[in-house]
This record gives structure tokens, C-alpha cells and sequence, in this order.
């Protein structure tokens, strides 16, 4: 039994997150041209804002240090104080950024019910109002796809063709959290710009499986992206010689989009053995990328991460009795392979 292994040793299935760059990543880093971002120097945050809109189909890009950040921004240039978007009860915004809307932007998030993740195009129609003086003007839906919180679950086409096509008819503005539209890309062949198309404004993020230390750019049209410019600076996100990340970012998306599908692989390979174990909830069928989502049933989510941590497995619970499990760039087949002896030892002593 492999018992309180050093930190190095870990295998970490925490969040796609943890990547840490490459070799080559950190020569393209240390080679790169820089220039003060903020005076629109930077030739490096310049080619990877037209590389970023270039792939999803839209007039302009601009680099930012987060996800939080471009989700943020996005929001604020949609909207102005007292009005309202809609979004689903389990989205990254809601959920982890702080109370942003209401904080930065002044913005109610109105819950609509996702299944995991994924709401209709009925479920925006029910939540609008009539106009009146009474009601919070509803200004933007807000999708996430893949969906972090739903087991990166993907949004099919059509139901954001229809959910796009509600909100475009009740002339809302729509914006995609696509922090991982990378992975819906790769495991649906559906490409970036075709997800993009739908939507009025994109975030994505580099720095989750693409493997790039830092940043996320946000996507739409010249004008939109000008005026987010304006909030991104507002919100302390201007930022000067960021060449030496941005070219980061542009190597990881020349060169690690594609590997996902191996994200995919060890994802599903980790979620068919760990359905079959006892005192674990998991239908194989829901993983659809890179994050494993399961229920432990004989003891509470923290004891099972405390033991598979001192088997050298790192895991995050999601709940009381959930805990997600994340592939990436940093994990084999191998380390798959490993998880799932350290995960049987582990559900087999409960
Ligand atoms: C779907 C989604 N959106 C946004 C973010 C925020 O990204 P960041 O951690 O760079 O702020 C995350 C982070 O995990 C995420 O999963």
C-alpha cells in the first residue's frame, strides 16, 4: 500500500487547473516580444487577441488575467446597475466569483433550473416579464458550456440554437462562459466559432486543460470588446510587459487543443471503473469530457478524499457526498490507472 506519498508523487485529479507549462511553453514564454499592454504595445497580447477572436468567429478579443475577470466584464458591459440576467442554479458565476454581478455590476442573477447545467429556451421564456416600472429590466443569458459544476457536461447545439434564438426574440443579450469550450470543440467536433456564432459575447480561458499558466480572453463584436476594455482596466485588469503570458496562451492554443480528446479518454477510462465499485454513484454515460462527477453513499465525500489523498490521489469534493475528479494534461494513463487501484483500496477499507 502506497501510504502518505510525497506532494511531487501525487496524482492530481483536482482541477484541470494545476497544469504547469512545458518545456516548450516556457521557451516560447522566455522568447517572447513584449511592450506595455495597457499604451497597446504588446505585440504578443495582440497576436493572441486575434488568434483567440480568429478561432471563434468574432471582430476582436481582449486578454485578461482570469475567467472570473472576462465573465465579470461581460456582464458589466451588458448591462447597467438594477437590471437582470438569467442564468442556470449551478453556473461558475453564481457559484464561485464572489457575488460579482451584484458586486462589480450592480446585476440580480436571476436562477433558471439547469440540468446539469443545461436549461430551455421554455425555462427563459418563463422567467420573462412585461415591461413595467415595477420589474428589473432582464438584460443577458448566460450559458456555460461545457458546464464545470454539471460534470462538463456539453450543451448540445440545438438547445442553444433554441435558448439563443428566445433571447435574441426578447432582444436579451446572450454571453458563453466557455472557459472549456476547448473540450465541447474537441469531444463534439462542433467547432469553437459554431458554439461562438450564438452568442453576442465568448470568455474562454487558457489556463484550464490547455495548460497555460495564466489568463482567459473575452470575445464579441469591435465595438462590444471596446467598451469591455474600458471595464477590464476599471476592474484592475489592464496590465503591461503580458506578452510573457499571453505567449503562453498562444502556445497552448497552436499546440494542446487537440490532445484533449486524451483528457476525454482517461475521463471516461476513470468513470467506467469507478462506477463499478462499490458505494459509488456514477452513470459512465454522463462523462462527456474531462470531469468526473461521483456520489460516495457508505461515507461522507471528506473522509473519501482524506483517505485518497494519503493513497496519493487528490480529489475535491463538490458536496457532502460528491467529489469530482478532473483529467489534464498532467495526468497519464498510467496515473488513471493508479487512481482507480488507489479508489478500490480505498471504497473496499469503508
Ligand atoms: C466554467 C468556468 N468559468 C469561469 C472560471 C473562472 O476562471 P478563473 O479561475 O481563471 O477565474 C472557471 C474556473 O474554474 C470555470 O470553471
Amino acid at each position: 500500500m502506497q501510504n502518505d506519498r510525497q506532494a511531487s508523487e501525487m496524482i492530481d485529479l483536482r482541477s484541470d487547473t494545476i497544469t504547469k507549462p512545458t518545456p516548450a511553453m516556457r521557451r516560447a514564454m522566455a522568447e517572447a516580444e513584449v511592450g506595455d499592454d495597457v499604451l497597446g504595445d504588446d505585440p504578443t497580447v495582440i497576436a493572441l487577441e486575434k488568434r483567440t477572436a480568429g478561432i471563434l468567429g468574432k471582430q476582436a478579443a481582449v486578454y485578461m488575467p482570469s475567467g472570473t475577470m472576462t465573465n465579470q466584464v461581460a456582464i458589466r458591459a451588458h448591462s447597467e446597475p438594477g437590471d437582470e440576467m438569467l442564468c442556470d442554479d449551478n453556473t461558475h458565476t453564481y457559484f464561485y466569483e464572489c457575488g460579482g454581478p451584484a458586486a462589480l455590476s450592480g446585476v440580480m442573477m436571476r436562477l433558471l433550473p439547469g440540468v446539469r447545467g443545461i436549461f430551455t429556451a421554455a425555462d427563459v421564456m418563463a422567467a420573462l416579464r412585461p415591461p413595467s416600472v415595477h420589474f428589473p429590466p432582464t438584460k443577458l443569458v448566460f450559458v456555460e458550456n461545457t458546464h464545470k459544476r454539471g460534470g462538463g457536461s456539453i450543451w448540445p447545439i440545438e438547445r442553444i440554437t433554441e435558448v439563443t434564438k428566445a433571447a435574441r426574440e426578447a432582444r436579451l443579450r446572450t454571453h458563453l462562459d466557455g472557459a472549456r469550450l476547448w473540450n465541447a470543440a474537441v469531444a463534439t467536433g462542433i467547432s469553437e466559432a459554431k458554439y461562438a456564432r450564438h452568442f453576442d459575447s465568448v470568455s474562454v480561458c487558457f489556463s484550464k486543460g490547455l495548460g497555460a499558466p495564466v489568463g482567459s480572453a473575452l470575445a464579441g463584436s469591435a465595438e462590444f470588446i471596446a467598451r469591455a476594455r474600458r471595464f477590464r482596466k476599471m476592474f484592475g485588469g489592464g496590465m503591461r510587459q503580458a506578452g510573457i503570458i499571453a505567449a503562453g496562451a498562444l502556445h497552448a492554443l497552436e499546440h494542446h487543443r487537440d490532445r484533449l480528446a486524451e483528457d476525454h479518454a482517461n475521463a471516461k477510462k476513470l468513470a467506467e471503473s469507478l462506477a463499478e465499485m462499490p458505494g459509488v454513484e456514477l452513470d459512465p454515460a454522463t462523462v462527456e469530457t474531462n470531469i468526473v462527477i461521483f456520489r460516495v453513499t457508505k461515507s461522507p465525500a471528506a473522509e473519501v478524499i482524506e483517505r485518497l489523498k494519503a493513497e496519493g490521489v487528490l480529489v475535491l469534493a463538490t458536496g457532502p457526498d460528491s467529489i469530482r475528479a478532473v483529467t489534464s494534461l498532467m495526468i497519464t494513463g498510467e496515473d488513471v490507472d493508479q487512481a482507480v487501484a488507489a479508489a478500490k483500496r480505498v471504497l473496499k477499507g469503508l
